[in-house]
């Protein structure tokens, strides 16, 4: 059994002895803005992992750096990301989370703190990122890819219509790592992006999905 709780970056600092990962999301206001009459949200990047889970670019903060330089570091072996051009700051820093894992005599143990981080691009640069992901050195062993969750509003229009309860809803329906899944949703919210009830409307479509 695993707890998650959220905590700050002062307290994420505090704990000792966790593993502790860095994940950023990467997004652009959309191009064309409907899919036939359905909007599209936004871009929002994700990746394909090597265990068949849905999360972020980024990994694990190796011993001797801090939680910056692990995670531009791996966004650069990850998607080939020019850390000079795009670096990832403190500034972009949305939320950390911190993993309790039930030990054998029921209880909890801090076993992981997870970064994440949002950065917002310019529709150019999102496409040039994109395309030069095939250079990195980890592309095809720990990213399969990188891919655009479908953040379309999928509540209304012809698509909708015909593919009631798809589209972001069963996007939701996917599996995450770890708590990608939260991390996607609070990003999505605090970015303006979606609001809460609409992501709570989707939620709700996902339990109650008509194939
Ligand atoms: P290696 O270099 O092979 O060790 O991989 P990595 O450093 O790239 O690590 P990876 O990104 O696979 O995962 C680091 C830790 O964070 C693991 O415990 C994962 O379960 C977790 N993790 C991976 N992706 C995400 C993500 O998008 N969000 C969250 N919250 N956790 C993630
Ligand atoms: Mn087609
Ligand atoms: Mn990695
Ligand atoms: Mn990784
Ligand atoms: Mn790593
Ligand atoms: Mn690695």
């Amino acid at each position: 059994m695993e707890k998650w709780t959220k905590v700050s970056w002062e307290e994420a600092d505090e704990i000792t002895d966790v593993v502790r990962a860095a994940h950023c999301a990467f997004w652009c206001e959309p191009e064309t803005k409907t899919l036939r009459d359905t909007p599209i949200k936004a871009l929002l990047m994700m990746q394909l992992r090597f265990d068949g889970l849905l999360g972020f670019p980024g990994g694990l903060i190796d011993a001797g750096e801090n939680i910056l330089e692990g995670l531009n570091r791996e966004l650069r072996e990850e998607m080939a990301l020019d850390n000079a051009r795009f670096p990832v700051g403190k500034e972009h820093w949305v939320s950390a989370h911190l993993r309790q894992t039930q030990q054998p005599d029921g209880s909890f143990k801090k076993t992981q703190v997870c970064h994440f981080f949002s950065k917002k691009l310019s529709k150019e640069d999102f496409y040039e990122i994109e395309k030069k992901q095939l250079e990195a050195d980890h592309w095809g062993y720990e990213n399969f890819g990188l891919i655009r969750a479908p953040v379309l509003e999928f509540t209304a229009g012809s698509v909708a219509e015909k593919y009631p309860g798809r589209g972001f809803a069963w996007f939701l329906t996917h599996s995450f790592i770890s708590c990608a899944r939260e991390q996607m949703t609070e990003m999505i919210i605090s970015e303006g992006i979606l609001t809460k009830d609409e992501i709570n409307r989707y939620f709700e479509m996902s339990r109650n999905p008509e194939l």
